[in-house]
């Protein structure tokens, strides 16, 4: 009710957090109109530019145009909020494991080395998207990181009906539901006793491929309609990162490298 009441009368936090949209709002919108002035649209290659490419090609009229870009703006907005924290987050994890599990950081190397020289690249920036595809062991240990410290750990909805859950609980109009992927990747009945265990392994098959498994036994990236847009695009930025990362630098955590019992090592 208090947040209502400051939302109706544009009071405290409420009016500040109006003021902070509005100047997100403007920022992206700026960068799409100054894109459109200039054309720049037309050459460039990044996402926002292709959206805008597309978007003008279907020959809408002024106001028409005037919607769509506010379409985007919040479309792009959608993807900084969704891509910066958390592929970011995701990443600091990871080296701080790959510290504490130095036969996991051998491996990379050796698959990295491994398909630089099959590419008969001299540097990891020269990978293409395909090559990045190729490191299965890779990410595999990604995806090893983020079930054990998943960088969205609780996700929750609201229920706009009542409705029944696939296991037959009832769930009221109006309740809550959450789901935590955190405890999720910790449950002994979902992965086995070595639940604790930092093991990229268990995401590889015999002849060392990438098996990805069920969104609803892994939801980092949440399952269903709503799934994340940007999974795909997430690896291969984590990837190019940690390939370019490993490659100059030798990576120490002050403390000591990380493991699951350094952080909360219980099983759920
Ligand atoms: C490790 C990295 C990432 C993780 C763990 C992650 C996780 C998630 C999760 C859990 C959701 C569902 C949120 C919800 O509906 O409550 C989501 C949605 C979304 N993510 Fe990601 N994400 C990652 C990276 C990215 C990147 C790099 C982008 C874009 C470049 C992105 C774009 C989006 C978008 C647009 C949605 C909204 C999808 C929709 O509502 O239909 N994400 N992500």
């Amino acid at each position: 009710m208090v947040w209502n009441l400051k939302s109706y009368f544009n009071n405290g936090n409420e009016r500040k957090y109006k003021e902070a949209n509005e100047t997100v709002n403007r920022f992206v919108m700026d960068v799409i109109k100054t894109k459109e002035k200039q054309n720049r649209y037309k050459t460039g290659v990044d996402l926002l530019s292709r959206f805008m490419a597309l978007s003008l090609d279907l020959g809408f009229n002024d106001d028409e145009i005037e919607e769509t870009w506010k379409f985007l703006r919040d479309i792009i907005i959608s993807f900084i909020f969704g891509g910066k924290d958390s592929t970011s987050t995701a990443l600091t994890w990871f080296f701080w494991l790959l510290d504490g599990h130095p036969q996991c950081k051998h491996l990379i190397h050796k698959e990295l080395s491994m398909l630089m020289t099959s590419c008969h690249h001299t540097h990891p920036l020269n990978l293409t998207f395909n090559d990045l595809n190729n490191l299965n062991y890779l990410h595999a240990a990604l995806s090893e990181c983020m079930r054990l410290f998943p960088p969205v750990p609780m996700n929750s909805r609201l229920t706009v009906d009542d409705d029944v859950l696939p296991d037959g609980t009832h769930v009221g109009k109006g309740w809550f539901c959450y789901y935590s992927a955190y405890a999720m990747g910790r449950m002994e009945r979902l992965w086995g006793s070595d639940c604790r265990e930092f093991k990229p392994e268990r995401w590889l098959d015999g002849n060392g491929v990438y098996q990805p498994c069920s969104q609803y036994k892994y939801p980092v990236f949440n399952g269903g309609f709503r799934m994340c847009l940007g999974k795909e695009m997430a690896y291969i930025q984590m990837k190019s990162v940690v390939v370019a990362v490993l490659h100059e630098f030798e990576i120490e955590v002050i403390g000591g490298g990380g493991t699951v019992e350094k952080n909360g090592g219980s099983a759920v």
